[in-house]
């Protein structure tokens, strides 16, 4: 099977009130270790790449890794931009074979992302690429993602219905109250999204997929793992995956997971050192960090989307 279009997935996770994981890749073990684990449990999949990625690993290593990968497993995976930031890296990427692109305008005015999105999809379309615009900030530190708290904003459900019908743009990412990282609420604050939110949004766009990103639940196992062999990450916190599954049930169709690919690689790795630490050949220890992703996607797919079987 080729590469696919996230559309028909999207369609068939609306009606079937579950959610496709985007998971993020950087590298050969990462790749492996999520796509064993949605291949073994049947799960259509979305492999999505940012400019970090692109950065550190370059678009064609990923690019053949992801066409490996279907290969080996025979399933419907969509290749995705995770957080287009110009149109420029839209275009290398819809250039470059990808089926999904994100133009990330939420930095921008409502009148200049509609402008910038609209650029990409009238591109994108013309080839059969799928868009995913955003509006509403989300707060969170990655490589090439920088939005203090303060700056972060809820999506405003009177603006999604005009941004939707002038850009084109296949799905919609939104604020509720989800951010990047590991570190989502501060220690002793109650974690809370704004269902409330998504609700209004719903009903303003009604049948179209939503797309909810920082959404790793900061898994308690892997920290512990990960502070028990020297990590200090004592006040790492995620979204509880009960919100998580009630998001998956309702117009949330793509949950964007990284961090918690990155807790699993690591505490596989600081484990096997604190057991190991005469170990020096990479695949030694690298297999532990790729074993722990697989087992978080698995996890993941079965008590968080609930889109084993579906592909
Ligand atoms: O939302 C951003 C993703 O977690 C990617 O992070 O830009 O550090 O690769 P990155
Ligand atoms: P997390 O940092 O919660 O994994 O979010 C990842 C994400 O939104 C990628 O776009
Ligand atoms: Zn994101």
């Amino acid at each position: 099977m080729p590469l696919v279009s996230p559309k028909e997935m999207f369609k068939k996770a609306y009606e079937g009130k579950y959610a496709i994981g985007a998971f993020n890749v950087n590298n050969l073990e990462i790749v492996q270790g999520i796509t064993e684990a949605a291949a073994e449990l049947k799960a259509p999949l979305i492999l999505q790449v940012s400019a970090g990625a692109r950065k550190y690993a370059k678009h064609t290593y990923l690019m053949k890794l992801i066409e490996a990968a279907e290969i080996e497993t025979g399933l419907p995976i969509t290749v995705h931009l995770d957080h287009g930031d110009d149109f420029e890296i839209c275009k290398s990427c819809i250039d470059g074979g990808f089926t999904s692109v994100m133009i990330d305008g939420s930095k921008h005015s409502f009148e200049d992302n509609i402008k910038l999105t609209k650029q990409v999809v009238d591109y994108a379309h013309e080839r059969g690429v799928a868009v995913e615009g955003e509006l509403g900030k989300l707060a969170g530190i990655e490589d090439d993602v920088n939005v203090s708290a303060e700056d972060a904003s809820f999506t405003r459900p009177e603006e999604v219905e005009e941004f939707v019908e002038r850009t084109g743009v296949d799905s919609l990412a939104i604020a509720i109250g989800t951010s990047h990282g590991a570190f989502k609420f501060k220690p002793g604050q109650k974690p809370h999204l704004r269902f409330d939110i998504l609700e209004e949004i719903t009903k303003k766009l009604p049948n179209f997929p939503i797309v909810l990103h920082g959404a790793s639940s900061v898994v308690p196992e892997y920290v512990k793992i990960i502070n028990a062999n020297g990590g200090q990450l004592d006040d790492a916190i995620g979204i509880p995956e009960d919100m998580l599954r009630e998001a998956a049930r309702s117009a949330v169709c793509k949950i964007n997971i990284d961090s918690d690919l990155r807790l699993g690689m690591t505490a596989g790795i600081r484990e096997h050192f604190a057991k190991n630490p005469e170990h020096f050949d990479p695949r030694q220890y690298l297999a532990p960090g790729r074993d722990y992703i697989k087992e978080l996607v698995k996890h993941k797919i079965t008590k968080v989307l609930g889109c084993d079987g579906k592909a």
